[in-house]
């Protein structure tokens, strides 16, 4: 019933000697683009997120260093994911509530299906919790 998160492989063109590109074409976008943001200098130490969404689908992508992404969905399912590739994006579906931590060279680039509506966000845990 709920979407689950799950990584997404974007092509990786080039090589050691000419460095390379990744791309998120259509078919490897799973909704429409409606907004691209992305979050950088976060200490380490700082956990961000904390929150889930009512109609927010977007894909996480570590573009440079490394990002820890810890999600639960309704249910109790956990799961861990650790973004370093640059060509590997996480499909964080709807009802996710989610944490990042960044490495401090980090830079986390998010592809959304909508735009940024403080109304569509759960932020209370218990709230959270009673989404069956
Ligand atoms: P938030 O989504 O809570 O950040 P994170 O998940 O990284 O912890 O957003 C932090 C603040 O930035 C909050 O006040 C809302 C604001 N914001 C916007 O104004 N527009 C946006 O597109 C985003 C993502 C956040």
């Amino acid at each position: 019933m709920y979407k689950q998160p799950y990584l997404i492989e974007y092509p990786k063109i080039g090589n050691t000697l000419q460095g390379y590109i990744s791309v998120a074409e259509k078919e490897k976008l799973p909704f429409d683009v409606k907004r691209v943001y992305w979050t950088y200098y976060t200490p380490e130490e700082v956990k961000r997120g904390g929150h889930a969404h009512h109609q927010l689908e977007q894909i996480l992508i570590a573009v440079a260093g490394k990002i820890i992404v810890e999600t639960e969905m309704p249910g109790g399912i956990k799961d861990r994911f650790i973004l370093e590739s640059p060509n590997v994006g996480l499909l964080m579906p709807t009802y996710c509530w989610h944490t990042m931590q960044y490495s401090h060279n980090s830079v986390q680039v998010c592809i959304a299906n909508m735009a940024y509506e403080e109304s569509d966000y759960i932020r209370d845990y218990n709230e959270f919790k009673l989404i069956k």
